[in-house]
Parts: structure tokens; C-alpha cells; sequence
């Protein structure tokens, strides 16, 4: 077995003195975040890394996944999926993070049965490490800046601790807010039902189904830096993130649908 392996080791390590010069400074970016030494000159971008002043923390609602996608038939709701679950947590206005930083598998095992229930991708073709990988690499890279958010393992980790705290079900529970086909809500009632503990600056988010019907997918928590809820932000600054929605309207009632795993598409005709 080892002469087979040795050779190749052989063939291979010549390569490596002619490594292109960039990998260097890839190298010390990557360091840089991994030690939080944001402060440090000597790389001019450096400052630009931990730039951002708030994030949004948000989650979504399986049973109005469907709905909100163009395709709707493009969905599945897992059956271990019962609950709000997260769709991310996004540094806002960000400049160039560094896109250096990969994800595997073996960083976030520990984690995967909790997260394949919280953080499912709910995208037939989509396996949900590639939804993982994605979020850590447009977001959680620009996020690991911050202490205890400054490995792939401790942004997930975090997520999955900010999900627990910010216990919608029970905030609607306690309220008398349970999905229905047939009890549209207002946005007044929703909103004072989850603003004393998601924060004054939470956002509801509809989508306009195939029936016309207003239907709530999405709210988006914005945090400080230090993680506290509350950020003054302009919205306009948010990065567009698919699948796209509205704030709610005030005006317009709308619906929470109940989850429906054998017809997500449809769960209220
Ligand atoms: C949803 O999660 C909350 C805790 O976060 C739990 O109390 C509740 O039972 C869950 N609901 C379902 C339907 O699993
Ligand atoms: C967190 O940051 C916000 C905004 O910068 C600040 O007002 C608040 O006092 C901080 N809270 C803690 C506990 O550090």
C-alpha cells in the first residue's frame, strides 16, 4: 500500500514551492479572521472585514416556503420539520468579506442532526449542507469577525442558540396565533405578540399567493453587533435575498398556513 502512496506524495510536493504569491496573503486573511485581528493595518482591506454595524437574524415559516418560491413545485417540507426554522443570519451593508474561508462537512457534523431539523433546506434539488455552505460562505465569513462567531462550527452554533431564544411558537402560542386555513391575522395583532421579545424593529414578511391570499414565510430579527435585539438600519440597505416577499401590510390580513408535508404546495387549496 505504501508504495503506491509514496510516489504520489513525491510527485506532488514539487508543486508546492511554485505556489502563486497570492495564497500568501489568502493565507494571512484567513488567519486574520480566524484571531479577530481586524484592527491590524498591514492589509489595507482589513477594516472593511468587520465594517458592519448590525445584522438580520431570520426565520421562516415551512408552511409558506412554497409560496414563496416562483416555482413552487420546486419545494419539499422534510417530516422532521415542524417549526420555524432558520433562513439566516446576515452581516448588513458589508463590504468585500473574503470569500477564503471554506466549509466541510466535518465542521459542522456535531450539528447536523439539529440542523437538518432548524436550518433544513426546503428545496427538492437542494441538499441542505450545500444551503449551509452557501450561508456560511456569502455571510458567516463576513459575520466571523465577531468572537463566537468565528468558526463555520460556532456560526452555526450560535444560529441554532439565537433560534431557541427567539421562541416564535410560543410567542404566538401565548397569544392565540396558530396556523389556519380559515382565521387570516392582522399585522397589529402578530406584531404585538412577538415585539416584546424579537424588538420593536422586527419585520414580517408576506408573499402573495397563486390565490391572491397574503401569506406570512419570513421574519427578520435585526441585531447589534454585540448581538442584542435592536439596530437602527436602513432597510433599503438590505441585500436581496431570495425568495423575495414584502412587509405584510397593515391594512390587509393575512394568513399563517399550517404546515403540510405530503402537499406543501397547497396546504389551504
Ligand atoms: C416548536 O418549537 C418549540 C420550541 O422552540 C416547541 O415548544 C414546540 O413544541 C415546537 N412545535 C412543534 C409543532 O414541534
Ligand atoms: C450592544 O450594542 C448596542 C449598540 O451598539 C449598545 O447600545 C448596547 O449597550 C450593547 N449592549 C451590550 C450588553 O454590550
Amino acid at each position: 500500500m505504501w508504495s503506491s502512496v509514496l510516489p504520489l506524495l513525491v510527485t506532488i510536493s514539487p508543486a508546492l514551492l511554485f505556489l502563486p504569491d497570492h495564497t500568501n496573503t489568502q493565507d494571512e486573511h484567513w488567519q486574520d479572521y480566524k484571531y479577530g485581528r481586524q484592527q491590524d493595518s498591514e492589509v489595507p482591506d482589513k477594516k472593511s472585514f468587520c465594517s458592519w454595524k448590525c445584522l438580520l437574524f431570520t426565520l421562516q415559516w415551512p408552511g409558506a416556503f412554497c409560496q414563496s418560491l416562483d416555482e413552487p413545485s420546486l419545494c419539499k417540507i422534510p417530516q422532521n420539520v415542524n417549526n420555524w426554522t432558520i433562513h439566516g443570519l446576515w452581516p448588513l451593508r458589508v463590504r468585500d468579506c473574503c470569500k477564503c474561508w471554506p466549509m466541510f462537512k466535518s465542521d459542522v457534523q456535531d450539528l447536523e442532526a439539529e440542523l437538518q431539523e432548524h436550518w433544513p433546506s426546503l428545496l427538492q434539488s437542494h441538499p441542505s449542507f450545500l444551503f449551509w455552505r452557501e450561508e456560511w460562505i456569502k455571510h458567516g465569513v463576513c459575520a466571523a469577525c465577531v468572537e463566537g462567531m468565528n468558526s463555520p462550527l460556532r456560526y452555526f452554533q450560535l444560529n441554532l442558540k439565537l433560534r431557541a431564544q427567539f421562541d416564535i411558537h410560543k410567542l404566538l402560542e401565548v397569544a392565540d396565533i396558530s396556523p389556519s386555513c380559515e382565521r387570516p391575522y392582522k399585522l397589529s395583532e402578530v406584531h404585538q405578540a412577538l415585539a416584546p421579545l424579537l424588538g420593536e424593529k422586527l419585520q414580517i414578511q408576506c408573499v402573495t399567493d397563486d390565490q391572491e391570499r397574503e401569506v406570512w414565510f419570513q421574519v427578520k430579527i435585526p441585531l447589534s453587533h454585540n448581538l442584542t435585539v435592536g439596530c437602527d438600519h436602513h432597510v433599503d440597505a438590505d441585500p436581496p435575498h431570495p425568495p423575495h416577499g414584502h412587509p405584510c401590510h397593515p391594512q390587509t390580513p393575512f394568513y399563517y398556513f399550517p404546515i403540510d408535508h405530503q402537499q406543501p404546495q397547497t396546504p389551504c387549496g
